[in-house]
C-alpha cells in the first residue's frame, strides 16, 4: 500500500485554508479582482509570518463571494482529499466569509456547501468556526447562527485566527450557545501562543478537542491533565513547521505527547498554504518518525472515537481502521 491509499481520516482543515492557488486564481480573473501581493513568481501563496499568513488568508478570501463559489470550492478541496485517501473529514467554514454573520444568507452558502459534500465519496462533517482576532461580538453572532443551522452536516463549532489577542474566557458566552445547541466544541490553542492558552481554553471553553495543543508539551502537568482528560489534539505538523514553530518532524512534539498518552490525531490544516498533504503528512511520520501501519490506524483510530459525527457513521468508519 502506498502513502496516498491509506485510508485516512482529517479533523483539522481549514475549506478555506485549503484553496489551491490556481482555484483562486482563476475565480479572481473570472471576476476581475485584483490579488496583488498574494501569489509569488510560482503562484504559492506569499507569507513569512504567522500573522501575514492569517493577512494573506484574509486577501485570498476576498474572491469567494456567492455560495456557489463556496459549493465549487468544496467540491475541488474534497477531490484533493479522495485523492490522498482522506475517508472522513471534518471542515472548519467561518461564516464571516459566507455572509457575514446574516442567517439567511449563512443558509445559502450551507446549502451550496451541502450539495457539493453530499455529492462526494468523502464522508463530511462542518465546523463553522469563530475567527478569534474579529472579536467576542463577531464570534457571538456566528456561534448564534451556528447554532440556528445545527444538525444535518453542521456538527461542530470552533475557533481559529490569531491565539495572542483576546482572553479564551471572552469567547465562553459563544462556546456556551454552541455547547448547549448540541455541537461539539473545538478550538484552537497552544499553536503559536505557549501552555497558559490551552490552560485558559480548557478552563474557559471545555472542548473535546483542541486545535494544534502542541506547545502543551511545554508543562508536564498539562500534558497529564490532557491525558487524564481524554482531550484529543488536533496535531497538524507541517503546518508547526512551516509555521517556524518546530524546526523540522524530528524536533515535533507529536510522538512525545503521543507516549505521554495524549490522544493525537493528525492533519494538514492548509494544505497548500504549508506545502503539504495527508500523504507527505503520513509518509513523514513514516519515515521520519518510525511510526507503523499500526501507529497510524490509531491515531486514525483516535481521530473517529473525537468525531463530530452521529454513532452509526461512527461505528461503519471506526471498522475500516485495523484493530477497531
Ligand atoms: N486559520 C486558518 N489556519 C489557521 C491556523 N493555523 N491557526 C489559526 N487560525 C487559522
Ligand atoms: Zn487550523
Amino acid at each position: 500500500m502506498t502513502f496516498s491509499d491509506i485510508p485516512k481520516t482529517e479533523l483539522h482543515l481549514h475549506l478555506e485554508g485549503a484553496a489551491p492557488p490556481a482555484f483562486i486564481r482563476r475565480l479572481a480573473a473570472e471576476k476581475g479582482v485584483r490579488m496583488d501581493g498574494v501569489f509569488d513568481e510560482n503562484g504559492a501563496y506569499v507569507w513569512a509570518t504567522f500573522v501575514e499568513f492569517l493577512a494573506t488568508y484574509e486577501q485570498a478570501c476576498e474572491v469567494l463571494k456567492t455560495p456557489e463559489d463556496f459549493g465549487r470550492l468544496m467540491a475541488a478541496v474534497l477531490a484533493e482529499q479522495a485523492a490522498n485517501g482522506v475517508v472522513y473529514t471534518e471542515h472548519f467554514l467561518a461564516p464571516d466569509f459566507c455572509g457575514g454573520g446574516d442567517l439567511v444568507a449563512w443558509k445559502e452558502y450551507l446549502a451550496a456547501m451541502v450539495e457539493a459534500a453530499e455529492a462526494s465519496p468523502v464522508e463530511v462533517r462542518f465546523i463553522p468556526t469563530c475567527v478569534r482576532h474579529m472579536g467576542p461580538e463577531h464570534a457571538r453572532i456566528t456561534a448564534r447562527i451556528t447554532a440556528e443551522t445545527a444538525g444535518g452536516l453542521v456538527t461542530g463549532f470552533g475557533m481559529g485566527g490569531d491565539e495572542s489577542q483576546y482572553s479564551a474566557a471572552d469567547f465562553a458566552y459563544a462556546f456556551d450557545m454552541a455547547r448547549e445547541a448540541g455541537l461539539g466544541i473545538t478550538s484552537h490553542a497552544g499553536e503559536v501562543e505557549g501552555p497558559d492558552s490551552v490552560r485558559e481554553t480548557l478552563d474557559a471553553l471545555r472542548p473535546g478537542r483542541i486545535g494544534h495543543g502542541v506547545r502543551s508539551v511545554e508543562d508536564p502537568a498539562l500534558v497529564e491533565r490532557l491525558a487524564a482528560e481524554g482531550v484529543v489534539l488536533e496535531v497538524c505538523p507541517g503546518s508547526n513547521i512551516a509555521l517556524g514553530i518546530y524546526a523540522d518532524l524530528k524536533a515535533h512534539p507529536i510522538s512525545a505527547l503521543r507516549d505521554a498518552g495524549v490522544a493525537v490525531t493528525v492533519s494538514t490544516d492548509d494544505p497548500p498554504y504549508f506545502h503539504t498533504d495527508m500523504t507527505a503528512e503520513y509518509r513523514g511520520l513514516s519515515e521520519q518518525l518510525g511510526w507503523t501501519q499500526d501507529d497510524l490506524d490509531a491515531i486514525n483510530r483516535a481521530a473517529m472515537k473525537a468525531a463530530f459525527c452521529d454513532e452509526a457513521t461512527r461505528a461503519k468508519l471506526l471498522a475500516t481502521f485495523n484493530g477497531a
